[in-house]
C-alpha cells in the first residue's frame, strides 16, 4: 500500500496532475485526493485548476462535467465502467420527446445525467443548489429529469409544480423509513441528515436534507454531538475523519453504490500511468451542455 501511495504520489508530481475524489469513494481514495467533495465542488475544482490532468474518482457523468469545463486539460477516469444508472435512466431521445410534448417549458436537468443529454438542457442543477435555482425560474412550465425524488422534494420547497421523469437512484432507494425509525430509537439525540436522493417517506423523516458537500459542512458546523446518515456509506469516514470528537451512524448498510467502489488506488497508478481512460466530450455537444452548466455556476 505504502509503495503505490508513493509511486502515486510521485507520478502525480510529474505529470502535474489533481486527483479529486467524490465523498462516496473508498477510504483509500479519499485519503490520497487532492480534494473530496460534492458534485457541484469537485465541479468547480475542475474549472478553477491548473493542473494539466485531472484524475476524476466518481462516476463517469462527474468526469464527463470535468472535461466539459477544462477542454484543455486531459480528464481521466481509473475506471471507464463506473456509470450512474440514475443518469442513465434518461437519454437524449427521451427527453426531446418530453420537451415536443411541453414546447413552453424550460429544462432543468439533474448533474447526474450524460454529455448529450445536459446539451439538450436549459441549466443543470445538483442536489446542493436545485432549489435555489429552481426557486428563481420565471417560467410557468418546468421540466425536471431524471431524479423523481429529487424533483418532489425541489417541487415541495419550491412550490413550484414540475413535470418529473421517473428516474431514481437505486441506491438512495435502499433507505426506508423503517430504518431511520430504528436508528433513531437507538440515538435519540442524534440528527437525521438525508440526501434529496431517498424517497419523500425518508425525506420526511429527516432534520436536514442535504447534498453530500452540505452533509460534511453541518456536522462540522452543529452543535451537535451525533447524526443519522441517509446516503451513500461511503460519506461516513470523511464525516469521521473531519470530526473525530461527533459519532455517525449509516441510515442503512445497505445504501452502498457499486459504481463508486470500482475505482482503487491500483487503477488510480495505472490511469497515470498510462493516461486513461480519457473522458472525451465531442466539440459540438461540449459547446451546449456548457451552456447550461455554466448556467448553473453563475447561481
Ligand atoms: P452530491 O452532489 O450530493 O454529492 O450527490 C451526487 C450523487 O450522485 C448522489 O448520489
Ligand atoms: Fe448514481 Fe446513486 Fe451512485 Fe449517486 S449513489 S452515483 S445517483 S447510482
Amino acid at each position: 500500500m505504502q509503495d503505490i501511495t508513493q509511486e502515486i504520489q510521485r507520478l502525480k508530481k510529474e505529470r502535474n496532475a489533481i486527483i479529486l475524489a467524490h465523498n462516496y469513494q473508498l477510504p483509500e481514495v479519499q485519503d490520497i485526493a487532492d480534494f473530496r467533495g460534492d458534485s457541484l465542488e469537485l465541479s468547480r475544482i475542475a474549472s478553477e485548476t491548473d493542473a494539466d490532468i485531472v484524475v476524476f474518482c466518481g462516476v463517469h457523468f462527474m468526469a464527463e462535467t470535468a472535461s466539459i469545463l477544462c477542454a484543455d486539460k486531459t480528464v481521466l477516469i481509473p475506471d471507464s465502467k463506473a456509470g450512474c444508472p440514475m443518469a442513465n435512466m434518461i437519454n437524449v431521445k427521451d427527453l426531446i420527446e418530453l420537451k415536443n410534448r411541453h414546447p413552453k417549458a424550460i429544462i432543468v436537468g439533474y448533474v447526474n445525467t450524460s454529455a448529450e443529454v445536459k446539451a439538450e438542457l436549459d441549466v443543470c442543477c445538483t442536489s446542493t443548489n436545485a432549489v435555489a435555482l429552481v426557486s428563481k425560474l420565471k417560467e410557468e412550465e418546468i421540466i425536471f429529469v431524471p431524479d423523481k425524488y429529487l424533483a418532489d422534494y425541489v417541487s415541495k420547497k419550491t412550490g413550484r409544480r414540475l413535470i418529473s421523469w421517473d428516474g431514481y437512484c437505486p441506491t438512495h432507494v435502499k433507505i426506508l423509513p423503517e430504518d431511520i425509525i430504528k436508528k433513531i430509537r437507538q440515538h435519540p439525540k442524534a440528527r437525521v441528515l438525508i440526501h434529496p436522493e431517498c424517497t419523500p417517506e425518508v425525506i420526511a423523516l429527516a432534520d436536514e436534507v442535504l447534498s453530500t458537500g452540505k452533509m460534511c459542512k453541518y456536522a462540522a458546523e452543529s452543535e451537535g454531538k451525533e447524526f443519522i446518515i441517509g446516503t451513500e456509506v461511503g460519506i461516513i469516514h470523511r464525516l469521521k475523519q473531519d470530526n473525530p470528537q461527533k459519532e455517525f451512524y449509516p441510515a442503512s448498510e445497505l445504501a452502498v453504490c457499486p459504481n463508486m467502489k470500482k475505482i482503487n488506488l491500483e487503477k488510480i497508478l495505472w490511469s497515470l500511468q498510462d493516461l486513461k481512460e480519457e473522458v472525451k466530450v465531442s466539440q459540438e455537444v461540449r459547446k451546449r451542455a456548457m451552456r447550461s452548466i455554466e448556467r448553473m455556476l453563475s447561481v
